[in-house]
């Protein structure tokens, strides 16, 4: 990805998420000299395995297991500092040094524990099937303009004094909505006061900070968390996160101009999941769900939840490319789809009895609309020791020249096992 005219490189997701961010942001960071983390929190869950360790990465870039890189949360992330802190001390447990290379922006809000509390007593996020992290109370209060940020921990006083009238209306929230359960000022203050000393000298002006690197030659990864379907403007609302996971999100959340991002690589499985409710066109039907389901480990790595399984959609991932303006596709999990005698791929819908080549708007509409399929031989051999293309089967190659096709991008790696050394750059 990296080279002479590409210094700045944005990672997304272009399905429902869980695509295997992690992982390529892991490959790709041997290259890189700064990774950020852009939007989301600690609902992301990037799942990187080295040797026989794994690691699962919820609010610190997947690059922070390469020693060289430095590694940013972003202005557009929000930050649970628990987890935040614990993945940084676990990660100190297994021998991997962070210090003097963490940042996190002095502008990127707070989770709280309150915004815990709302979102699991939201009915609202029960039907949309969140992670019950806190994203989207946390999003609300920022752009209702009474986020705490980590700026404000620089002032605790007038940080204590934010808390009051947080707390006192995340309160009211929770009785209106019929909870039990109270926040704690008192709880949320001592948080604030231990949270303080440990955050504040990592805190830094961390859009400058990239844009420094970048002047300086450096070879800057911005790393996306969930996927293109998952977007509040572009997914399939309201089943979706509260951030802008697209390209477009990637400037905003680092805090860099959009003319300094050189390129765009979307991750696709070359199947599909979505964790959480909402519509889902491609859908497997019972065995072929439960079998991607055991093949391809899918599980939430936030919440352990089942994923819902399904086939290639190439209307997804042409829309995530147009949206994302994607100048190459990284397909993952290829080896899941080994043993298939056949695998159906989605070229388009037929909505009401009409073709239908784009997404479209309504929810309610692709949750009509019939997926029109294709089926591709299946290669029954496995791929995992490819490490390049002529490796492949070629059912599996024709299968990667066809996603391509139907999709609208070069496919630039695939990936064939959860280890990194299980890729092939094409
Ligand atoms: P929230 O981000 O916790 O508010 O959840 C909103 C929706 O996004 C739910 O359907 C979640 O399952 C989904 N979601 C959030 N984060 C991820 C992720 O990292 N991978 C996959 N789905 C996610
Ligand atoms: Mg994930």
């Amino acid at each position: 990805m990296f080279d002479a005219k590409t210094a700045c490189v944005v990672v997304v997701g272009a399905q429902w998420g869980d695509e295997g961010k992690g992982k390529l942001v892991d490959v790709l960071a041997e290259r890189a000299d700064v990774v950020v983390r852009y939007q989301g929190g600690a609902n992301a869950g990037h799942t990187v395995v080295i040797g026989d360790s794994h690691f699962i990465l919820r609010q610190i870039p997947s690059g922070i297991l390469h020693g060289g890189v430095t590694c940013v949360v972003g202005n557009g992330v929000v930050l649970e500092p628990e987890t935040f802190f614990g993945e940084l001390d676990e990660l100190a447990r297994r021998g991997i040094d962070t210090t003097g290379r963490i940042f996190v922006s002095d502008r990127a809000h707070l989770v709280l524990p309150l915004h815990k509390l709302l979102d699991a007593a939201s009915e609202k996020s029960q039907k949309i099937g969140t992670t019950g992290r806190g994203i989207g109370p946390a999003y609300e209060d920022k752009y209702g303009r009474r986020g705490i940020r980590v700026v404000d921990l620089r002032r605790l006083d007038c940080a204590r004094e934010l808390l009051v009238h947080r707390v006192q209306r995340a309160n009211r929230l929770l009785e209106l909505m019929g909870s039990p359960d109270r926040a704690s000022l008192e709880a949320h203050g001592e948080l604030l006061e231990r949270l303080a000393p440990r955050v504040l000298p990592l805190a830094a002006d961390t859009g400058l900070l990239v844009h420094r690197a970048l002047r300086g030659g450096k070879r800057v990864l911005l790393e996306g968390a969930q996927g293109a379907l998952l977007d509040v403007d572009h997914g399939t609302y309201p089943y979706v996160t509260s951030s802008n996971t697209t390209a477009g999100g990637a400037a905003v959340g680092a805090g860099i101009g959009p003319t300094a991002i050189d390129g765009v690589l979307g991750v696709v499985k070359a199947y599909t999941t979505r964790v959480g409710n909402g519509p889902l066109p491609t859908e497997a039907e019972s065995p072929f769900d439960e079998r991607l389901r055991e093949l391809g480990g899918e599980f939430g790595s936030v919440t352990g939840r089942p994923r819902r399984c399904g086939w290639f959609d190439a209307t997804v991932v042409r829309y995530a490319v147009r949206v994302n303006g994607l100048t190459g596709l990284a397909v993952t999990k290829l080896d899941v789809l080994d043993s298939f005698p056949e695998i159906p791929v989605c070229t388009a819908y037929r909505l009401d009895d009409q073709s239908c080549e784009e997404m479209p708007t309504e929810v309610d509409a692709l949750g009509r609309v019939k997926p029109i399929y294709e089926v591709h031989e299946g290669w029954r051999q496995p791929t995992g020791g490819a490490r390049k293309l002529a490796d492949l089967p070629a059912a599996a190659r024709a299968y990667l020249d066809r996603l391509e096709a139907l999709s609208g991008a070069a496919v630039r790696y695939v990936s064939v096992g959860t280890r990194r050394d299980q890729i092939i750059e094409v």
